[in-house]
């Protein structure tokens, strides 16, 4: 199959979509130490992002989004699958940054509940990353997603709370 732009089908969204849903998650896996804004402090004396961002959680996250778009490329002899993962994968964890920034600045502290932020931030992230790259969603397409990609979140979050992966059920 061709994928091509705008990205008009169910099946299609689903495999440009598929390695940010993993970069985004493998970072809660991965648990890192050092954190992206090297512990810097924005002008509002709060930090640039807090801990919860770090440079293992992106490599992880961009190495596991681009083997996904690897496997569907090879799966579905899809060349521009690698391209796209990349940057899916970059666009999601540069969302989840910009979320956790938002975070800082309104005073909320690392894991604080943020809906819809938390839920949708690497998504959108994702989704912006891929029109700039010529392969935007129609708004049908971007919704529906959206609507998956919560649900998807908040269960996966409550799974990984009571594996012990995370903190906080969100
Ligand atoms: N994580 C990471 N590096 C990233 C993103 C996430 O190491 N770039 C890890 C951190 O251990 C983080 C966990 O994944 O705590 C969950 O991610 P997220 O929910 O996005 O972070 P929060 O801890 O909730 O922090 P924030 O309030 O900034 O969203
Ligand atoms: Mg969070």
């Amino acid at each position: 199959m061709a994928i091509e732009p705008p990205i008009d089908g169910v099946l299609e969204a689903f495999i440009v979509l598929l390695p940010a849903f993993f970069a985004n998650a493998f970072p809660v896996v991965v648990k890192g130490e050092k954190p992206i804004d090297l512990g810097l402090k924005f002008i509002d004396g709060r930090r640039l992002l807090g801990d919860g961002k770090t440079w293992e959680g992106l490599a992880g996250g961009l190495s596991a989004g681009c083997i996904v778009g690897s496997l569907t490329s090879l799966a579905l002899k899809e060349e521009a699958a690698v391209f796209l993962a990349l940057v899916a994968s970059a666009g999601a964890l540069l969302g989840d940054m910009a979320g956790s920034f938002v975070k800082r600045r309104l005073g909320m502290s690392r894991g604080a509940a943020a809906p819809p932020l938390d839920q949708l931030d690497f998504y959108v992230g994702a989704v912006a990353a891929l029109t700039l790259a010529g392969y935007g969603l129609t708004a049908t397409m971007f919704l529906l997603y959206a609507a998956i990609t919560v649900v998807l979140h908040l269960a996966a979050n409550a799974v990984a709370y009571s594996l012990g992966l995370k903190s906080h059920p969100w």
